[in-house]
C-alpha cells in the first residue's frame, strides 16, 4: 500500500469498458478447437499475461522485422499521417503495449480521445495510464474485448458523439482467413475510415525465421498457450512431449504456426480426455501475407476504397488508409 500522504502525482484514471468473454467461453472453444480432425485453437488465446509479454519480446527480436518496419514507416511519414486522422477519436484494436500510436499521438496534437481494445485486460490498462501519463490533455480509455467480435460502441460513451477512425496495426488482420476479412473489414466499418498494417509477401528465408526465431522466444509463445489451458482449465499438456513449428505455405500465402505431439499420447482437460498420435498437429495460428494489390481488393469487396498506402524502402511491410465508399 503506498503511504496516504504519497509525495507521488497521482496515476489518472483509466476508465475501463470490459466485455471480456467469461472463462466458461474459453474452455468450451478449447474443447471445440481440440474435437476438430485438424487441431486447433483461436490464436486469440495466446494473449494471457504471460502470452502478451512474449509476444513484446518477439517483437524485439532481430528475425521479427514487422514491428520494427511498421514503426519505420510511422516515423516516416508521421505527419501525413497524422493528417489523415484529423481530430477524430482513435480507436486501436488489439492495442497491446500501444508503442505505435505513440508515434502517432506525437504527431497529431490535435488528437483528444484514445480507445485501446485488448482482449488483455492488465496489459491494456497499463498501456492507457502510460499513455495518459505522457500526453497532456489526452483521454486514454481502455476497453477490454475481443475485436473480432462486433464492438458495443453503443456501451462506450465515448464514442458515440464524436467521428471516429480506426486503427488496426501489427498486420493483426493477417490472423483471419481472407474470407474472414472481409467480414471483419465489414463490421469494423462502423468506425469509419480504417489505418491498417499489413505484412507484405517475401520469400520464405526471411519470413520463416520470423516465426521461429534462434533464441526460442516464437516457440515459447506458442506453446505458452499449453501451459494457459493447463493452469486455467485444469489440464496436464506435458509442454516436454511438444514441439513448435512455423512453416511457410507458398500457395495459401500464410505462415502457418503449429504445436506437433512428439509422441503418441493422452492428456486430460477437467473431465476430458484428448488424444495425439505422434506428429499431429495443434493449429496455434495462420498469419496470411498479402501483396499490395491483394489487400487493396480485399479492401474494396469489403467496401472500402483505398486511398493511400505507406510502405518501406525494402516493402517488407505496409500501411493502407482506408476510406468509407
Ligand atoms: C500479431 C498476428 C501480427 O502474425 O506476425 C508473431 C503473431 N505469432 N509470431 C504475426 C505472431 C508469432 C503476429 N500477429
Amino acid at each position: 500500500m503506498p503511504p496516504i500522504h504519497s509525495p507521488q502525482t497521482q496515476q489518472p484514471a483509466v476508465k475501463l469498458y470490459d466485455f471480456h468473454p467469461p472463462v466458461e467461453d474459453f474452455r468450451s472453444a478449447v474443447l471445440r478447437g481440440l474435437s476438430l480432425p485438424q487441431k486447433s485453437l483461436s490464436p486469440q488465446f495466446l494473449y494471457d499475461k504471460r502470452g502478451s509479454e512474449l509476444f513484446d519480446a518477439i517483437c524485439q527480436l532481430p528475425e521479427y522485422y514487422l514491428t520494427r518496419t511498421e514503426m519505420s514507416i510511422l516515423r516516416a511519414n508521421a505527419a501525413d499521417i497524422a493528417a489523415a486522422l484529423g481530430d477524430r477519436a482513435l480507436v486501436e484494436l488489439g492495442s497491446g503495449s500501444s508503442q505505435k500510436i505513440r508515434i502517432l499521438l506525437g504527431a497529431a496534437p490535435q488528437a483528444k480521445t484514445y480507445v485501446g481494445v485488448d482482449i488483455s485486460r492488465q496489459h491494456l490498462q497499463e498501456a492507457c495510464a502510460a499513455l495518459m501519463a505522457d500526453f497532456e490533455g489526452l483521454d486514454a480509455i481502455a476497453v477490454c474485448a475481443d475485436y473480432t467480435q462486433p464492438l458495443p460502441i453503443a456501451a462506450i460513451p465515448e464514442l458515440q458523439n464524436q467521428p471516429t477512425i480506426g486503427f488496426f496495426p501489427g498486420s493483426s488482420i493477417g490472423n483471419l482467413e481472407p474470407a474472414e476479412v472481409i467480414a471483419f473489414l465489414k463490421t469494423v466499418a462502423v468506425l469509419g475510415d480504417l489505418i491498417v498494417g499489413v505484412d507484405l509477401k517475401k520469400p520464405a528465408a526471411i519470413l520463416e525465421p520470423a516465426y521461429d526465431d534462434a533464441q526460442g522466444v516464437s516457440a515459447a509463445f506458442a506453446l505458452n498457450v499449453l501451459e494457459r489451458i493447463n493452469r486455467e482449465l485444469g489440464a496436464n499438456f506435458d509442454l516436454g512431449q511438444f514441439e513448435y513449428q512455423a512453416r511457410y505455405n507458398d500457395a495459401a500465402g500464410r505462415i502457418e504456426m503449429a504445436i506437433a505431439s512428439l509422441s503418441d499420447q493422452t492428456v486430460r482437460l477437467g473431465e476430458a480426455e484428448i488424444s495425439f498420435r505422434q506428429g499431429e498437429t495443434l493449429r496455434t495460428e495462420h498469419s496470411y501475407k498479402y501483396t499490395i494489390d491483394e489487400f487493396q481488393l480485399l479492401a474494396m469487396e469489403a467496401g472500402f476504397k483505398p486511398v493511400q498506402v505507406w510502405t518501406d524502402a525494402d516493402q517488407l511491410f505496409s500501411l493502407h488508409h482506408l476510406k468509407q465508399m
